[in-house]
């Protein structure tokens, strides 16, 4: 078979799955669940295949990520399943010299604050990250018709990490150049909105079913400043991909306020995290898009009976959305019970069966 004809045929077997679905607002079977970050370290199986190896080397190794990708899919019956990688994987690839120090986060060597650092932040070629081309191909021929998320930060938290030089509380570095030279974060922000853009079109050329823009630190900003210093950016990745017909979801942290406007930003399903409840979200980005969330990730360590009562909330609070994708409302922790996550799925799968 052809590489265009397996991709379709990868694809049309995914095209019908709940997740599809419910990401472009058609009646499914049973709410589909997701949760991210389910491959990781709440696994014992992920803590033993990454044993010895450091995280980005994992993340270039094609059958390492096939297999972690496909442990929570083995696990827990979600409905899709998330390309493992990591958002600074395309900043690597085109010579950033950072790493991913365990239990902090992304760490840049040098960070990224002036026009001339620019320089370094050259466009991303799909032969930087032939890796992620052979691993989903091989994703997508184990995962037959559970579709596949690819991802991708978005420009404004890729700048964050980029010019803080790592995790940041405050942001006060991306704040300041945002703030005070206006010129340079667009600049800033449009390279790195080119280089988003070329690492999900090489997922979704690869065989990505959906994906996501990781938008994690937005939170930070008021609706004013995302309007006018970040939304033009993920709005030009959006659009670079509107073409493909895959739906496109954007998910931020914190982001209450900003939910219009990352939908108006070019998503087709917007991402909500448990601060406010799922019709208010609705009610918040207006019709024709479908909505994912929202489940506080904490509540997996309260014990069964509460896990049921937090998600029973979730799900009437979602029940006259036009789609509904169940996920947490940020990240699986670390040290969640992964019984918990198993459970919870069959519970909304049972609670949501037509
Ligand atoms: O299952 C999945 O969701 C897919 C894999 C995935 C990872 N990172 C793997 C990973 C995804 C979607 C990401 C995205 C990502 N990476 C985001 C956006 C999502 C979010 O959480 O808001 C951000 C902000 C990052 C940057 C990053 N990378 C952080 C903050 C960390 C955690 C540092 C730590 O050790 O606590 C990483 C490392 C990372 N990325 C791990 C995994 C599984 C942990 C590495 C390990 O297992 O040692």
């Amino acid at each position: 078979m052809s590489e265009r004809s397996q991709l379709q045929t990868g694809r049309t077997a995914a095209h019908d799955s709940a997740f599809l679905r419910a990401c472009r607002r058609e009646p499914v079977p049973h709410t589909p669940v997701w949760f991210m970050r389910q491959a990781g370290r709440s696994l014992p199986e992920y803590r033993k295949v990454r044993e010895g190896t450091a995280m980005l080397e994992s993340c270039m190794r094609p059958d390492l990520v096939t297999e972690i990708t496909l442990q929570p899919v083995r696990r827990h019956n979600v409905d899709a399943a998330i390309f493992f990688s990591d958002i600074v994987v395309p900043l690597k690839a085109i010579g950033i010299d950072l790493d991913i120090k365990p239990g902090v986060g992304p760490v840049v060597a040098q960070p990224i604050r002036s026009r001339a650092d620019l320089e370094r932040l050259r466009p991303l070629d799909a032969d930087d990250v032939k890796y992620v081309t052979e691993a989903i191909g091989m994703l997508t021929a184990e995962l037959g018709a559970t579709p596949l998320i690819g991802f991708a930060g978005a420009p404004f938290t890729l700048a964050s990490y980029l010019v803080e030089g790592g995790p940041s509380r405050n942001h006060e570095h991306t704040k300041a150049l945002m703030y005070g030279d206006p010129e340079l974060w667009a600049d800033l922000l449009d390279r790195l909105a080119d280089i988003t853009a070329a690492f999900l079109k090489v997922q979704i050329e690869a065989g990505a079913s959906a994906v996501q823009l990781f938008d994690s630190w937005v939170g930070a900003l008021a609706p004013a400043d995302y309007r006018r210093s970040v939304m033009p950016a993920s709005a030009k990745v959006f659009d670079a991909v509107a073409d493909y017909g895959v739906p496109r979801i954007h998910f931020g942290v914190g982001t209450g306020e900003l939910l219009g406007l990352m939908g108006e930003a070019g998503a087709d399903v917007v991402g909500v995290d448990w601060r406010i409840p799922m019709d208010e979200a609705a009610r918040r980005v207006g019709p024709g898009k479908a909505l994912q969330g929202n489940l506080d990730p904490a509540v997996l360590f309260a014990g069964h009976e509460a896990v049921e009562t937090k998600a029973r909330e979730v799900l009437d609070a979602a029940a006259k959305l036009e789609g509904h994708v169940f996920n947490l409302g940020h990240g699986v922790l670390p040290t969640t019970d992964p019984d918990a996550l198993t459970r919870l799925v069959a519970y909304v799968h049972e609670q949501t069966a037509r």
